[in-house]
């Protein structure tokens, strides 16, 4: 067991104050394959190992000079993150593999850096994977931008040759809307220019790779908007319930009201803990235990604000995709997204044909292939908070991922938006979910029923809330073909009109269960997407999905209200499992082949499960 009265000795004690207070300094290397990117971090981290042996250097050049022997080492680079201390900075490099298909190592290390380097080899110039590096480094809004036009000696330091690249590269960064920018000769190889001015290019008089570096000043972004984001609720000895998370963008204190953006809670922050330590107040980008007045419904994944400047959440937005995946972008389809610690469900629903942040026209085309740059309508199937890019640029990013093969596709920035109830905030109510379920006696429950038209859902539905009824359980039934007759009425059956209406339903849904009711709903549901949106709606625990597996040809020999008839006639459209697809749940809580007669102990069962 670890004993939190132990205490490092005072010179770790004091190694960790240096340490915590280092300026930290993300530096994001790229460029294509064979731009020479091993070399020139071999040569500089060659010079790591003096560190070791007790030379913490005051400046790079004292570090790098005389490493000559080490140097021709040929040394490889095969770690991906790279730390060097110098003086009261600590640079981070992540070396960013050139090959197509790292775009999104790319992309991450791009989403925390405050400066990238982009190598260029002078004897092929720009390359697809430079535009595409280019491309995600604009995208992610790094503040700084140093282009090294690499393998000068392979051109005998000639100036035109390094022209040439130059003014193909400050094209390149006027599309894509890079401004910081500088051009940089040099040899990674025999280190010219990156720590001494070289004499081989007597021609250029600029500054060196290494002064560059040393000379960026962060600016200091107003620290005002503080956003606490959970990584894990965690309990002390007396059973009071702490977070644990990062603050990103300002500092958080000691008695500050904070607010939770899913839920709307509010509590005051009792105490804050850093490692064993009680501390006053946290820094941004600081990882600490907060301790509130009281116990709120918070996760892993949920941000908590100041209540003064309290987070809007999202389900739509308009987001900046950089897509890499060999495999086009298709409209529609759903795809894994994770922001922060959360995951959700999302479709692209469209690709904008101007860019609206940089003015730029890119034609009808209607596709996002590898390497594109669009800005896209985004929807979500679970809310998320809505945390702009240009605010927090650590937050306001995501990755997009193949929900089968768990491929990276595409990173993100998050530019608008697009819910119509932007600057509403969710209001806390006086009765709470517990306190209505404690006077019904029992807990709300959402038991979802989707199949076929024709397969029994409305059937078993009843069945389910009778015997509920009987066992003087408060329940109640949302049937597809009811609400389509009211709340529903104005809506068809096209892909996007099912996703209203299952919205629609699950919204209702959750309202009656908050109110403490079992729910059951009775809908045909046919798009997984849709129903892990209703999912997200309700909340995984409490989202009971049952399928109803009746095969097709028997609803269709039943076809109670004669649809099936009329859709094989061509008279309805978009007619599921005739004209439609019906994606069956792949891990549904339990299964009804309602093709002979539900059995009571099955409808026991079921109700058992739900543990009301
Ligand atoms: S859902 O797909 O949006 O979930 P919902 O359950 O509300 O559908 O409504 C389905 C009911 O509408 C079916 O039971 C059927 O009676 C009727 N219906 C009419 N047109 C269609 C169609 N094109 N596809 C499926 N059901 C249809």
């Amino acid at each position: 067991m670890f004993n939190p009265t132990h205490r490092a000795s005072p010179d770790f004690e004091a190694f960790l104050a240096r340490e915590r207070s280092a300026e930290v300094v993300r530096v994001v290397v790229c460029g294509s394959v064979d731009d020479g990117k091993s070399t020139l971090l071999g040569y500089i981290m060659s010079a790591m190992d003096c560190r070791y042996n007790g030379t913490d250097a005051a400046n790079f050049a004292s570090l790098l000079d005389g490493l000559t022997a080490e140097r021709e080492q040929n040394i490889t680079i095969d770690v991906a993150y790279r730390h060097i201390k110098v003086g009261s900075r600590r640079y981070i490099f992540a070396d960013c593999p050139g090959h197509q298909q790292f775009s999104a190592n790319m992309a991450t290390g791009c989403s925390t850096a405050d400066i990238a380097v982009l190598l260029v080899d002078v004897t092929k110039g720009i390359q697809a994977q430079t535009r595409a590096h280019a491309s995600i480094i604009a995208m992610m809004r790094v503040s700084k931008l140093i282009c090294l036009v690499n393998k000068m000696d392979a051109v005998c330091f000639a100036e035109e040759p390094f022209r040439a690249v130059t003014r193909d590269i400050a094209r390149l960064a006027s599309v894509v809307g890079i401004q910081d920018l500088t051009y940089i000769p040099v040899s990674g190889l025999l280190g010219e220019n990156i720590s001494r001015p070289s004499l081989r290019m007597p021609w250029y008089k600029n500054t060196t790779f290494i002064r560059d570096l040393s000379e960026w000043r962060r600016e200091d972004h107003q620290a005002n908007d503080p956003i606490y984001v959970v990584q894990r609720v965690v309990r002390d000895q007396d059973g009071g319930r702490g977070l644990l998370g990062r603050v990103n963008g300002g500092e958080l204190s000691v008695g500050d009201l904070v607010k939770v953006a899913s839920s709307g809670e509010t509590a005051v922050i009792e105490k804050i803990t850093r490692g064993w330590d009680c501390v006053s107040s946290a820094a941004k980008s600081s990882s600490v235990g907060l301790w509130l007045d009281r116990n709120l419904d918070v996760a892993r994944g949920d941000a908590l604000s100041l209540a003064k400047m309290p987070l809007e959440t999202t389900t739509r937005l308009n987001a900046r995709i950089a897509w890499f995946d060999e495999e086009c972008c298709s409209l529609r389809r759903t795809y894994d997204l994770k922001w922060a610690s959360v995951w959700t469900a999302c479709s692209i629903e469209c690709i904008h044909s101007t860019d609206p942040f940089c003015d730029r026209s890119f034609g009808d085309e209607n596709s996002l292939c590898r390497g594109d740059l669009r800005t896209c309508e985004i929807a979500l199937s679970h809310p998320i908070p809505y945390v702009e890019h240009h605010r927090h640029p650590e937050l306001g990013t995501f990755i997009l991922v193949d929900r089968l093969t768990r491929n990276t596709l595409a990173a993100g920035t998050i530019k608008q938006n697009l819910m119509k109830s932007a600057n509403v905030y969710k209001q806390p109510l006086s009765i709470t979910r517990s306190d209505r379920e404690r006077l019904n006696g029992q807990q709300g429950r959402v038991v979802w029923i989707t199949g076929l038209s024709g397969s029994g859902k409305s059937t078993l539905a009843n069945l389910v809330e009778l015997e509920l009824h009987k066992r003087g359980h408060r329940s109640y039934l949302l049937d597809g073909d009811n609400t389509r007759k009211g709340l529903c009425s104005d809506l068809g059956f096209s892909d996007a009109e099912r996703m209203e209406n299952i919205r629609r339903l699950a919204e209702v849904a959750q309202l009656l269960m908050e109110a403490g009711l079992v729910v059951v709903v009775a809908a045909v549901s046919p798009f997984q997407r849709d129903r892990d949106m209703a999912r997200g709606i309700i909340g995984n625990l409490y989202f009971f999905e049952i399928h109803v597996s009746t095969p097709l040809e028997i609803c269709e020999q039943r076809d109670p209200k004669g649809l099936y008839r009329k859709a094989r006639a061509g008279q309805i459209a978009d007619f599921t499992g005739v004209s439609s697809p019906y994606e069956a749940p792949s891990r549904p809580n339990a299964i009804f082949d309602c093709s002979s007669p539900i059995e009571t102990a099955q409808i026991s069962a079921l109700i058992g499960q739900l543990h009301l």
